[in-house]
């Protein structure tokens, strides 16, 4: 099956790429970047396929099965589109968009032309993850009725003044790059609730003095420009109703703590987990009229790997997986919803 890489950046090199050179039925015809030198470095690095700099080359390629998009935010919807439309399945890097129009523009081409369109959300292939559905669904948990959200880091923004930070280009900050993982979570752990309201503030504080920002981490520091512009949310905070739990969130890329929070906790009737974020997690419960403590033991798997090789699969077969756009909306409209809660000051039902 032949493949073309869209945006040649960090996801794609640490991803995308190794996992379809890494599959036997995958192999890798474009490499297409608006920067030559970019696509040519991954030509010249994997030895093989072909560099371009515009898109419509790889999606009018009858050769060409299915894409990966691993551009910046704001082209996700156009190049997601254009590819369906050129007959192509399609696996898009999260967020599936800036909002939720446009998101929903995507899964109307999906839904016209058929083609699958799946979203980066690779946490629906970790096997801790999925454990902890099966631990829900299962009713181990009992009626869970609250999932608590923490996404809280010592001052670590990507790329100040690059794509992360300019909301024309990005769609918004920590919610949007951070949070849309962990409510993905929450989502697929609960059963893929809908939302009824939504109220939340976000907050662009610590960034916003670019010069002076003292930071701990700053993963991409690549696309750093301090003449750039830093419009986006380093703060949110949300609680929502669904018609599953509820749910709150605390979010952050920057925050003047000094202990990263990155965890989610499922509060049940008969049980409850914390997942610490991309580890292992802890089920607290009762048996037996004493209170019980376990972490259960399990393989890790390379969450990277399964999705990829799933999207591949589903391409063959024509499965829709976990993560398909008409899943994933339900959380575009959460993070909108949340966007809007704040620019109105007021709670959006839905
Ligand atoms: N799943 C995850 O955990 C995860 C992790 C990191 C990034 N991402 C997502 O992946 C996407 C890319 O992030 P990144 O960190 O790799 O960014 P990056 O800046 O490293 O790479 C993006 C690349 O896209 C190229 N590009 C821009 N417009 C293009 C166009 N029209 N056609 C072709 N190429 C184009 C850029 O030149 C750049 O090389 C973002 O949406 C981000 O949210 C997902």
């Amino acid at each position: 099956m032949k493949i073309g890489i869209i945006g040649c950046g960090t996801i794609a090199n640490s991803a995308h790429i190794p996992n379809y050179l890494n599959n036997p039925d995958a192999e890798i015809k474009y490499f297409c970047d608006i920067i030559p030198e970019k696509a040519e470095e991954c030509v010249k690095k994997y030895g093989c396929g072909i560099a371009v700099t515009d898109y419509h080359d790889v999606i009018n390629d009858p050769e060409v099965a299915a894409v990966s998009v691993c551009t910046p935010n704001l082209m996700h919807p156009q190049i997601a589109i254009d590819a369906m439309r050129a007959g192509k399945d399609v696996l898009c890097e999260k967020p599936s968009a800036r909002t939720l129009k446009e998101a929903e523009e995507m899964l109307k081409v999906h839904r016209e032309t058929g083609r699958i369109l799946n979203i980066g959300v690779v946490n629906r292939f970790n096997d801790n993850v999925r454990l902890i559905k099966k631990y829900i669904d299962d009713g181990k948990l009992g009626e869970v009725y609250h999932v608590y959200v923490s996404f809280r880091a010592h001052r670590s923004i990507p790329g100040l003044g690059g794509a992360f930070t300019t909301k024309a280009i990005a769609g918004g900050g920590t919610l949007i790059d951070w949070g849309v993982h962990y409510l993905d979570i929450v989502m697929y752990c609960t059963g893929d609730p809908k939302a009824k309201t939504v109220s939340g503030e976000t907050f662009c504080k610590l960034g916003k003095d670019m010069p002076n920002y003292v930071y701990k981490d700053m993963w991409s520091e690549v696309t750093k420009d301090l003449n750039g512009t830093y419009d986006v949310d380093d703060f949110v905070t949300a609680f929502i109703r669904t018609s599953g739990p509820t749910i709150t969130i605390n979010g952050s890329w920057a925050q003047n703590i000094g202990i990263a929070d990155s965890y989610i906790d499922f509060l049940g009737t008969k049980a409850g987990i914390r997942l610490i974020y991309g580890g292992d997690f802890t089920v607290w419960g009762v048996k037996d009229g004493k209170l019980t403590e376990e972490k259960p033991a399990f393989e890790k798997n390379n969450a990277f790997n399964a999705e990829l090789r799933a999207f591949v699969d589903c391409v063959r077969s024509g499965e829709k997986l976990p993560s398909h756009i008409d899943r994933n909306i339900l959380t575009s409209k959460i993070m909108q919803g949340i966007y809007d809660s704040s620019m109105a000051d007021r709670e959006i039902v839905f």
